[in-house]
């Protein structure tokens, strides 16, 4: 079985929905511990609560960036985690950090990649009037919101959408997403191929995603 460790910020839904798919055995691993960067995130508490082991590390309580990152490598490799999700965790890695768990490292990201890395990902999508969205899930590398790609999932962009609705029905997809990537990753289905992933025996899904439906 491999062994998970999921680094977040906040709420923690993603995070949530890999303890539930590992729970009903739709991935096949142990979550060995989930890490944030803010102490107050309500995500720890959820993972407490279904008897995960939490560390939390305040990032504003190092000096640099640097600091910070080696005790956040420190926490990590004490669970020696066969993969490391970041889900929803929002902080700016660096090469050296990167570098150390690069091929082992996935990443969730609100927006078809590459565009709208960074932030305010829903907010920009409206303002561009795009008809499509969605999320990324991608292996972690020196360029933020960048990596090979392992899935994306487009979702429709409905007139009445403000950032709110648009972004929970991204989060939905995230959530099928990123199990399935982790899911793929440890039943070691992933092969990596310079900017390009391969999902062994992958099936494949609708083509066409049209937006507003052709009548
Ligand atoms: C998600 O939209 C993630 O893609 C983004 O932050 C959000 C985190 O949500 N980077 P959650 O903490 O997983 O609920």
């Amino acid at each position: 079985m491999k062994r998970v460790a999921i680094l977040i910020s906040g709420r923690g839904s993603n995070m949530a929905a890999i303890l539930d798919a590992v729970r009903a055995g739709e991935i096949a691993a142990n979550v060995i511990g989930v890490i944030s960067n803010r102490p107050a995130a309500p995500g720890l508490a959820l993972a407490s609560e279904r008897g995960v082991p939490t560390v939390a590390i305040d990032h504003m309580a190092f000096a640099d960036r640097a600091a910070f990152e080696r005790e956040l490598s420190g926490a990590i490799d004490a669970f020696s985690p066969d993969l490391i999700v970041l889900a929803g965790f929002m902080r700016v890695l660096g090469a050296d950090f990167v570098a150390r768990y690069r091929g082992r490292m996935l990443n969730i990201h609100p927006s078809l990649l590459p565009a709208y890395p960074g932030l305010d990902t829903h907010a920009q999508a409206l303002a561009d009037g795009v008809k499509v969205h969605g999320c990324t899930v991608h292996f972690v590398t020196q360029d933020v919101d960048h990596g090979p790609i392992v899935a994306q999932a487009a979702v429709a962009v409905h007139d009445g959408d403000d950032e709110a609705a648009l972004a929970a029905r991204v989060l939905r997809a995230e959530h099928r997403i990123l199990v399935a990537a982790v899911r793929w990753f440890c039943d070691d289905r992933l092969v990596i191929d310079g900017n390009r992933v391969r999902v062994k025996h992958e099936l494949t899904g609708a083509d066409t995603l049209l937006v507003p439906a052709l009548q």
